[in-house]
């Protein structure tokens, strides 16, 4: 079986026994992105070299590589956060310097606010943005209702698990309607049987929103478990150099983890993070 395919660039393929079908439009397209940050010292740091992407309209893309390699910079040129030194981005088909809308962001940490209510932390990003109040709510319980804390939207943030808060920050996230979500690292704080129940959590919330979402994660099993495709990225200065696209049908359980053909995946992605690794 041939798991592997040439890197890609700017297409986007059908992938099979998703919500997703018909094929996917692809929503954004970064070309060649090369990002140099400055340190205090005056130092040059060159953190991505040449990275060329694409993630479909709804599409599940994770991305892997190892730690240093560009990934979360890559997230924060995607949200805004940093520009690229250089390359292009085009959403929509449409060439633009930063990718319209506000992103929603998930970090490792779910940095919820201790002194409001889970609902008024899930609310934050509308009430910046000025978003109608009365129809934000709305969104807002849906949203927490449909990461199963519908009973815990009076709460504060201490009352919760980590696990709990977690999927606050998902709905948080989602609550402005965001083009993308981008999650760096986050279930990495979390223990192996909270991460697996939060992959699920992620699983059914993407499948009802039909959101866009590029994952960063050090786990190749919640890579594969999650995704449409999987990004592999080098050693730092990263570029992306490997796809892989996952086909097995949705709503996938853990059963799928323990089965051949998975572990084929999970043997071909450790191998070419090995390879990427010793560059
Ligand atoms: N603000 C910054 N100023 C200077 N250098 C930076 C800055 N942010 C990141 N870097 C450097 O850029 C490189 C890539 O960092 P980045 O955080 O994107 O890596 P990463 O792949 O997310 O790593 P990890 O898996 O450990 O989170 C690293 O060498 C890092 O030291
Ligand atoms: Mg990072």
């Amino acid at each position: 079986m041939n798991l592997t395919q040439p890197v890609l660039t700017t297409e986007v393929r059908e992938n099979s026994g998703t919500p997703h079908s018909p094929p996917l439009q692809p929503l954004l397209i970064a070309r060649h992105i090369r990002k140099t940050y400055r340190t205090k010292q005056g130092e040059r740091v060159l953190a991505i070299d040449d990275a060329t992407l694409a993630l479909g309209d709804g599409e599940f893309v994770s991305v892997v590589g190892p730690s240093g390699c560009g990934k979360s910079t890559l997230l924060k040129i995607f949200a805004g956060i940093h520009p690229a030194s250089e390359g292009t981005l085009e959403f929509r088909g449409k060439e633009v310097k930063r990718i319209p809308g506000n992103m929603g962001v998930v970090f490792q940490s779910p940095v919820l606010l201790p002194w409001l209510t889970i609902l008024e932390n899930t609310m934050l990003p509308a009430r910046v943005l000025h978003l109608p109040v009365a129809e934000s709510m709305e969104r807002a319980r849906d949203l927490l209702e449909l990461v199963g804390l519908g009973d815990f939207m009076t709460k504060y943030p201490s009352e919760l698990s980590g696990g709990m808060q977690q999927r606050a920050s998902i709905a948080r996230g989602l609550i402005h309607n965001p083009p993308i979500l981008l999650m760096d690292e986050p279930f990495g704080a979390l223990d192996a049987l909270t991460r697996e129940r939060m992959s699920l959590e992620l699983q059914r919330i993407w499948m009802a929103n039909q959101k866009t979402v590029f994952f960063i994660t050090h786990s190749i099993l919640e890579a594969i478990f999650l995704s449409d495709r999987v990004l592999v990225m080098s050693a730092r200065p990263g570029r992306i150099v490997r796809e892989f696209v996952i086909p097995f049908a949705r709503p996938r359980d853990f059963d799928l983890t323990t089965t051949a053909e998975f572990g084929d995946f999970v043997r071909a992605v450790r191998h070419e993070l090995g390879a990427s690794s010793n560059e």
